[in-house]
């Protein structure tokens, strides 16, 4: 028997109802085990469940399952998500993320699908029904809405128009929560929307979500994303995370519901919706046997699917002369023994990026063991790292490395000491800490301490060697007490700090061999940074690099390896340091790479092979100079295998890009409004959302073509495609009525055959426009309806049959607030890209439509 809700909700006091709508800890909400409440278990997030103690299996971010263009395989991803959190004790997991892929620069965009909210839409639906039904795990949808960027993520305030809004950044939340399967939970985006928080705003929760869109389920805050007492609970927030309570915390609810800020109704149904998560979790799992999986089976199992799936995401952008596949290469040549140069991320997987979706990995395969296995003495490998990619000097420790490390206490590592406010003796001390790190992250108490991290440092060689460190609040760094760095302030990028790793600019410093030196790093807590989460958080950490590490010439080293081999294989990318949650990318540019890129492309012209691995779009100023691009995306735990599979022709690239690739920055949409301008008076970030809906392809679409160096859409084969016959079958009313006002939707039905036109298996996406024939400056030149992923063997013809919805080329009407489709003529674009369309057929709407938002 599951819990009845109605019952538990009578039985519960004012008192016990409150102390559900905020979590008990970091991760679970709170159990009233003598009134039959269970806890409810979190854990992030939406490429693998993220655990300190254990391992579990990274599978491909977001983009790289979207380049797949393959709901189903999203599908499988999420059954095999949620097994892994109910093995794990796990009932509710935080993902996907369907945010959308505003500007090139966001942070966080690698787990987000795409720059559409038709592909993000239709690829996050199908990851949720697989994450909820395989093992009764929920889905928590988000961040809801707009989190498009990491500066000030907490605070920034975006100007968005209500177009934009519906029919770009709400859109992909519209059709998961409006869809066959809905998701139980939905997480609020901690940003502002036109001035209001969004775990406050009234108009987003209670009108558009459960108004609007009819919707059931548990709104909990993004964490330390709850702004207010009494208005987050009008709003409709049901559940402030993490706990315990900080916003919600002693009788401040009580408070306002005594001084009638919030009434006890409201309280009720938060708290009804709280219950209601646990029930549907309990109906769920009382409904389907589950047997957890035992460790080995989990790495094996998702192993093989997470191999898979990369590979499949995978994007062939470019190859010339065919250069692709490796060992069509060597038959070619007539070679025995290939050589091949593996310069850049070549020993190291480059798996997630950074942050919440980052993942503690069973383990990871890099290229150049994937390499290994799949040619092994076929051919003749060779190493040269090429350039110095990290984005932060290594954190100071005692591997051998620098030098010696010693604590206070004589023995290997730092010691950690910690000073109440004012006090000159400590007030607790930690010896043997590994390295120079103190990230407060999943810190549940604020320390409003004084920290000093102390070693006795002995470096391994003389020289300028380069140091570099950050706070959360004021730090100083003394060499033999001596300040060397001496940050004034608090960190200028908290969030940042709190995941790690925010390095100020470097300084050098000279050291000798041999010589100890006492090391003191100390940190102040932060002064007012105005967000509950860091108030009081210590938090600091010291890089160190000797000057010959990084000063050496890494690049001579990658044109020798390059010159001396058939192929060279350039891996470029972005380590989690560079692409994470918490701050934006530094630049469109790759991390250090250009150059190397460069260089090793003339040194072995027409044969070099770039493999980026990286979650956004990038600047290619070497493209014309190298043979063969395949981006890569971080594809998860087995990346090294899966770009492997793809570089041998084991896999025929199959992904499409989810988003577009612009040549040069200035071109990009938001361009000049991101991350947004501080207002002169009060200091605050603000965003305009100026393109409005012409984001991404839409944007493109109107400017020249040459301003994009690959399109929305593209993705190469080792085979080739041919596509025909496009013919409207139907137009008009089919028999599936629309929700809202029981109005007749109209469809159009799309066929055309397609033929695999060369000499190896392969699968291609095809795509379905719409646009209107008639041009407009309000619309865009053609909006993605459908696409479908046809898998054909040699010489197979398959007739295709899409869909095109008149509600998913609609526009949203501000004035009247609905959505509205003019009646005229239209024009129904197929082909395999934002540019390559290979036919057109034009069709009419004879009457105005509209519906209820
Ligand atoms: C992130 C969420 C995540 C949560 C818990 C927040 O910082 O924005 O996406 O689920 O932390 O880790």
């Amino acid at each position: 028997m599951t819990m009845d809700v109605d019952t538990v909700l009578q039985s519960l006091t004012l008192e016990e109802k409150i102390s559900l709508l905020a979590g008990d800890t970091f991760w679970a909400t709170r159990a009233i085990p003598s009134k039959g409440v269970p806890s409810i278990q979190t854990c992030d997030g939406p490429n693998g469940v993220r655990t300190r103690d254990t391992t579990a299996t990274c599978f491909p971010a977001a983009t790289s399952v979207a380049a797949t263009f393959d709901p189903k395989l999203a599908a499988q991803l999420g059954r095999a998500l949620g097994r892994e959190a109910r093995n794990r004790g796990g009932a509710c997991v935080l993902g996907p993320t369907v945010c959308i892929h505003r500007h090139p620069l966001g942070g966080r965009n690698f787990e987000s699908y795409s720059e559409d909210p038709l592909l993000t839409g239709r690829m996050a639906a199908s990851m949720v029904r697989g994450l909820q039904s395989g093992a009764g795990v929920a889905a928590t949808l988000k961040h809801f809405v707009a989190n498009e960027q990491e500066t000030e993520r907490m605070t920034v305030d975006e100007a968005i128009g209500a177009r934009a809004l519906r029919e770009i950044y709400l859109r992909p939340f519209e059709m998961v929560v409006t869809g066959g399967a809905p998701p139980w939970a939905v997480m609020t985006a901690y940003n502002k929307i036109n001035g209001t928080h969004c775990d406050a705003s009234r108009w987003l929760l209670d009108g558009v979500l459960r108004g609007d869109w009819g919707w059931r389920g548990l709104v909990m805050s993004d964490w330390g994303g709850t702004n207010s007492v009494a208005a987050s609970l009008d709003a409709g927030l049901d559940l402030e995370m993490p706990g315990p309570a900080r916003v919600r915390k002693g009788p401040r609810v009580l408070d306002a519901v005594w001084n009638g800020e919030v009434s006890e109704e409201v309280i009720t149904r938060r708290a009804r919706n709280v219950l209601e998560l646990a029930k549907t979790i309990e109906d769920a799992r009382s409904a389907i046997s589950y047997t957890p999986q035992s460790k080995e089976d989990e790495i094996r199992e998702h192993g093989a699917l997470v191999r898979e799936a990369g590979a499949r995401g995978i994007v062939l952008l470019k190859n010339e002369g065919n250069i692709l596949p490796l060992r069509t290469l060597g038959e070619l040549r007539g070679k025995t023994k290939l050589k091949i140069a593996c310069i850049g991320f070549a020993q190291e997987a480059l798996i997630h990026g950074g942050g919440s979706a980052g993942v503690n990995a069973h383990y990871s395969v890099t290229p150049w063991e994937a390499l290994q296995a799949a040619l092994g003495d076929s051919v003749e490998l060779t190493y040269a790292k090429g350039a110095y990619t990290d984005r932060y000097l290594p954190a100071l420790q005692n591997d051998g490395s620098a030098g010696t490390v010693t604590g206070l206490d004589g023995n290997p590592g730092f010691s950690r000491v910690f000073y109440e406010e004012g006090a000159t003796m400590p007030s607790s001390t930690a010896h043997g800490q590994p390295d120079s790190t103190y990230s407060p992250l999943g810190t549940l108490e604020s320390l409003w301490k004084t920290l000093e991290l102390v070693c006795d440092f002995v470096p391994r060689e003389s020289g300028q060697h380069y140091l570099s460190c950050t706070g959360i609040g004021p730090t100083q760094v003394l060499v033999d007490d001596q300040v060397v760095i001496d940050q004034q302030r608090n960190c200028r990028d908290p969030m940042g700090a709190l995941f790690g790793a925010v390095a100020q600019d470097e300084i050098r410093h000279r050291f000798e061999a041999g010589r100890a030196y006492r090391v003191v790093v100390r940190s102040r807590p932060p002064a007012a940074v105005g967000l509950e989460i860091l108030e009081g958080k210590t938090g600091a950490r010291l890089g160190f690099a000797l000057a010959s590490a990084r000063d050496a010439d890494l690049q001579a080293d990658a044109v020798r390896a390059a010159a001396a081999a058939d192929v060279a294989l350039v891996f470029t990318g972005h380590t989690p340091a560079w692409e994470t949650e918490g701050r934006d990318q530094a630049s469109f540019h790759l991390p250090r790479q250009d150059a190397l890129v460069a260089a090793v492309a003339r040194a072995r012209p027409g044969a070099t092979v770039v493999v980026n691995a990286t979650g956004v779009a990038v600047a290619m100023p070497w493209l014309g100079d190298v043979a063969a691009v395949l981006q890569a995306w971080f594809p998860g735990q087995e990346a090294g295998a899966a770009v492997v599979d793809v570089l041998t022709g084991r896999v025929n690239p199959e992904g499409h890009l989810p988003v577009s690739f612009p040549r040069r920055i200035e071109d990009a949409p938001a361009h000049g409004n991101f991350p947004g301008e501080y207002g002169p008076q009060d200091g605050k970030l603000r965003v305009n959302y100026a393109e409005g809906v012409f984001v991404g392809y839409r944007h493109y679409d109107r400017i020249p073509r040459d301003k994009v160096n690959f399109p929305f859409g593209h993705g190469l084969s080792y085979t080739t495609f041919d596509l025909a016959g496009l013919q409207v079958k139907t137009v008009g009313r089919a028999a599936e009525r629309d929700k809202g006002e029981g109005e007749e939707q109209n469809k159009f039905i799309l066929t055309a055959s397609i033929t695999n036109t060369g000499s190896l298996a392969g699968a291609t996406a095809v795509q379905l426009y719409v646009g209107r024939v008639a041009e407009s400056a309000d619309h865009p030149v053609k909006t993605l309806v459908a696409f479908e992923k046809v898998r054909l063997e040699p010489g197979e013809k398959k007739e295709i049959e899409l869909v095109a919805s008149a509600r998913d080329f609609a526009y949203y009407e501000e004035v009247g607030n609905k959505w509205a489709l003019d009646s005229g003529e239209y024009r129904f674009l197929m082909g395999f890209s934002a540019e390559n369309i290979v036919q057109e057929v034009r069709a009419r709407l004879d009457r105005d439509l509209a519906w209820k938002p």
